[in-house]
């Protein structure tokens, strides 16, 4: 067909990300393991438990006995009653249902967010690496995506003396990801007090991403929310994809100030007009009987980090970064690859392991990769040693000696 004259929004031109290429390992891996093939696949997101059954059959319940029609908009109010009281629990802070939104998934709430806080002429500071849709998502209502690297010299953690000086008259919020996707680094009470500090100074909002929260390994986990002056000026947003392992459910929420939660309501009568009523009944199920869920899922996520880190260590032409949550775990193959796409098409050709070039998560995490560990111990053992195998003999076909490779 002849190229089209049709014009289209400016929207289309904020919403184009150029990270979608380092995903086509990923694609084809998936693909390949869909046909059968003996590929391994630590390039995704998605948790390998199936959700718990007693939630799925309290979705199975509510759609038989008729939950199948509109339901109320922001959510059901026992739903949000429910979130706010867990996130009350988490933070000492005094919510209500009315300061909570259900969202469809993290995600959801993310893109209602920036759109009720931010616009043209706005700037936002977002954390790099930072999760792949926050350039589009923060950027759709016309700000400029302010971007500050966590540098890998200081193990991926926030410079707030960076951030200061990112700040302009323009700036309007600064969103952050705690724990960290792809690096699995979870806030200290420290590096946020400082961000909330410039908040405070500055009267920023801060969107907090805490979609990794239960999942920790160590440490602990803070809401930025729960400091000195910054519930008014937070929206937390996560969800049960992680969690309990209901990703295809689409079902999270924002937790808020409440002026800023009936703007969302707002908006999202006007965009998809709630979450089915059967999901909010199975999100109920999930966060009111079964919350302890997400405990049996980290630990098996800890051991299988434990796993990985164990065989890709034993590798001394890589650094790991151990992860403190999560379920990724970054190698830095920079002493062997020049070009670390390369180096995921290549380990996928000759190993058929798919794994992520963490560039797509910003600069900041260019020379790293990506290692998902959502798969079985033996699949996830037999795939780092592959990798192992991989990178020991890129460095032999490079000429590389000693433990730092420092030849090449
Ligand atoms: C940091 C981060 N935020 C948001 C999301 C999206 O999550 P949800 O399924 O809740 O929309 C993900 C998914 O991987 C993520 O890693």
């Amino acid at each position: 067909m002849a190229s089209s004259p049709m014009r289209y929004s400016s929207l289309v031109t904020r919403i184009a990300s150029d990270g979608a290429e380092g995903w086509a390992v990923h694609h084809l891996a998936m693909q390949a393991e869909e046909r059968g093939q003996d590929v391994i696949v630590l390039s995704v997101g998605d948790p390998d438990f199936p959700t718990p059954q007693p939630i799925i059959d309290a979705a199975v319940d509510a759609l038989r006995s008729g939950d199948t029609h509109y339901a109320s908009i922001p959510g059901r109010h026992t739903l949000r009653s429910a979130v706010a009281a867990d996130m009350a629990r988490r933070t000492g802070l005094d919510l209500a249902a009315e300061n909570v939104i259900i969202t469809n998934g993290t995600q959801g709430a993310l893109h209602q967010a920036s759109l009720c806080l931010l616009e043209e002429g706005d700037e936002v500071i977002a954390l790099q690496p930072m999760y792949l849709t926050y350039e589009a998502t923060l950027r759709m209502g016309g700000a400029a995506l302010v971007s500050v690297a966590q540098p890998s010299t200081n193990g991926f953690r926030p410079d707030v003396g960076a951030i200061a000086s990112a700040i302009t008259p323009a700036t309007r919020a600064i969103a952050i990801t705690t724990p960290n996707n792809p690096t699995g680094v979870i806030l200290t009470a420290a590096e946020l007090e400082g961000i909330a500090a410039l908040a405070r100074e500055h009267d920023l909002w801060v969107i907090s991403d805490e979609v990794y929260s239960d999942l920790l390994f160590e440490g602990e986990h803070i809401s930025i929310a729960s400091l000195s002056g910054m519930a008014e000026r937070t929206v937390t947003v996560t969800s049960l994809s992680k969690s309990h392992a209901m990703t295809g459910w689409r079902v999270g929420w924002a937790v808020g100030p409440s002026e800023l939660i009936t703007h969302m309501d707002t908006l999202q009568l006007n965009v998809n007009y709630g979450v089915p009523g059967f999901i909010q009944t199975a999100a109920y199920e999930a966060l009111v009987s079964y919350r302890s869920a997400s405990n049996e899922m980290r630990d098996a996520y800890r051991r299988r980090r434990d796993i990985a880190a164990a065989i890709l260590a034993e590798c001394t032409h890589i650094d790991v970064l151990v992860p403190e949550a999560g379920m990724y775990v970054m190698i830095n193959v920079e002493r062997v690859a020049d070009s670390v796409r390369a180096f995921t098409e290549q380990l996928y050709a000759q190993k058929q392991v798919s794994v992520i070039d963490a560039s797509a998560f910003g600069q900041a995490a260019a020379g790293w990769v990506r290692v998902s560990f959502t798969i079985g111990d033996d699949r996830l053992a037999e795939g780092c040693r592959r990798i192992v195998e991989f990178v020991n003999e890129s460095a032999d076909h490079c000429g590389m000696t000693g433990a730092d490779g420092a030849n090449k």
